[in-house]
């Protein structure tokens, strides 16, 4: 094997994975291109934008800034572990209040919004903007997203979740 390779073992989504890597790889690259996963996306690569994030044992993160080997031995779930079967009740609010466009903010706003909701499930809108404020939307002014966090999370309440 290449010096500069070393074996990672991984659980994506529930599955686990083992394939041999550069050391300097990032975790986004690995996913997206040798594990076919593309629910996080390419974006700045300087943590900025946040189209890249995974849930990383447990905790959001920006995958872009993790080194692959580094997380040997990690539990990832990315944007396909939300839901296998439908839209989830968030996402379902994202799509009725035309919440995105393109998509390409959709892990990063999506996983902030449920992190955001394990913690403080009736937030008001400037809880909202602070909690999603690490990522960046190019398409929507923002104003949509928060609107269909504020919606899900005041009928969940209402819903007595
Ligand atoms: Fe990772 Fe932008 S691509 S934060
Ligand atoms: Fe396009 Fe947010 S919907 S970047």
């Amino acid at each position: 094997m290449d010096d500069d390779l070393t074996v990672l073992e991984i659980t994506v989504n529930g599955e686990s994975r083992s394939v041999a890597v550069d050391r300097r790889e990032l975790l986004i690259d690995t996913l997206r291109n040798r594990f076919g996963v593309t629910g996080p996306k390419i974006g700045c690569l300087t943590g900025d934008c946040g189209a890249c994030t995974v849930r990383l044992d447990g905790l959001i993160t920006k995958s872009c800034l993790r080194i692959s080997v580094a997380e040997h031995g990690a539990e990832i779930e990315t944007l396909e572990s939300m839901s296998t079967d439908g839209l989830t009740g968030l996402q379902e609010s994202f799509w009725n209040n035309n919440a995105f466009q393109c998509g390409y903010c959709l892990s990063g706003m999506l996983f902030a919004a449920e992190d955001l909701l394990d913690h403080n499930p009736a937030p008001t809108e400037d809880e909202i903007r602070q909690a999603i404020s690490g990522n960046l939307c190019r398409c929507t002014g923002y104003h949509a997203i928060v609107t269909a966090i504020k919606n899900y999370a005041d009928r969940a309440t209402d819903n007595g979740r």
